[in-house]
């Protein structure tokens, strides 16, 4: 068995009398993509906001390549090569592509023997320009972020994801504003960042999309896991059903969820 990039064991999370997370146990393996699928307040972005240090947890713990961690904060998560996309992307409208991939974290150079230290925007563009190519999405570096579509505003917090060699990629409901050829492209980003070995966590209400790209599906509701899958043990409908109802529809009780905590094969 190998070990997984990450592995989260039993964390549990209140806000005040609001239990968000009641001992949830997930792990992920390098360069796997795993769909995270619950109702609403069912506990996924919690989750996620623990694992990419947002929120502490109440109890449970993170490991890290099988070694336990402590995410104090978003920017300990990030060295530890983990970006989430945010829902609304959390770019800088007012700064140009290139800036808002780097935006925190810009590459300078030495002047004057290192007296002076300044942007460093040749490399910056060029870096921008391989991330941007390695997505397979054309957008000028120079252009103000204003300017982008949806589309185009989230291949930018992706190759800012990119750009850091990140290990592992989390998107909240990326695709909830998107049109139809937007989420087939977003399909296949997801697919691209799966072949340069980066591990995804995809959060989403649609089925579909979770059923083309995750190599697993685990389905989250009212702050516990009720359900793991590989995309061919269970279909739309059964999904669905564990959705909405904590369980299985009796067509599919064979289908029973594996015992918490537990690999697949
Ligand atoms: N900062 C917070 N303060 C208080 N309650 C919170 C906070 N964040 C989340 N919660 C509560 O925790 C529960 C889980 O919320 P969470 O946002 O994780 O759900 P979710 O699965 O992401 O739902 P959605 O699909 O609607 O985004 C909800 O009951 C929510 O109201
Ligand atoms: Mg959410």
């Amino acid at each position: 068995m190998s070990t997984p990039l990450i592995a989260l064991t039993d964390i549990q999370k209140s806000f005040g009398a609001v239990t968000a997370l009641r001992g949830v146990t997930i792990d992920i393996d390098p360069g796997e993509t795993l769909a995270l699928l619950g109702d609403n307040a069912a506990g996924k972005s919690t989750l996620m906001k623990v694992l990419t240090g947002v929120y502490q947890p109440d109890a449970g713990t993170i490991s890290y390549a099988g070694d336990t961690v402590v995410f104090e904060n978003p920017s300990v998560s990030r060295a530890h090569g983990i970006e989430m996309i945010f829902q609304d992307f959390a770019l800088a409208d007012n700064l140009d592509v290139r800036s808002n991939i780097f935006l925190g974290r810009e590459v300078k150079r030495n002047l004057l023997g290192g007296l002076i230290r300044i942007l460093n925007n040749k490399e910056m563009t060029a870096r921008t320009r391989t991330v941007l190519d390695s997505l397979d999405i054309e957008i000028d570096p120079r252009l103000k972020v204003r300017r982008l579509s949806g589309g185009q505003r989230q291949a930018v917090a992706i190759g800012r994801a990119l750009a850091f060699e990140a290990k592992l990629v989390i998107m909240d409901e990326p695709t909830a504003n998107l049109s139809v050829a937007k989420v087939e492209k977003l399909i296949e980003v997801t697919k691209r960042l799966k072949e340069l070995g980066i591990a995804v966590i995809i959060i989403t209400h649609r089925m579909d999309e979770a059923f083309a790209v995750a190599d697993r599906i685990v389905v989250m509701r009212q702050g516990s896991v009720v359900g793991r899958f590989r995309p061919t043990e269970a279909n739309e409908t059964d999904i669905a059903h564990l959705i909405s109802h904590g369980e299985l529809p009796p067509s599919h009780a064979h289908h029973q969820p594996e015992t918490k905590g537990a690999r697949l094969s």
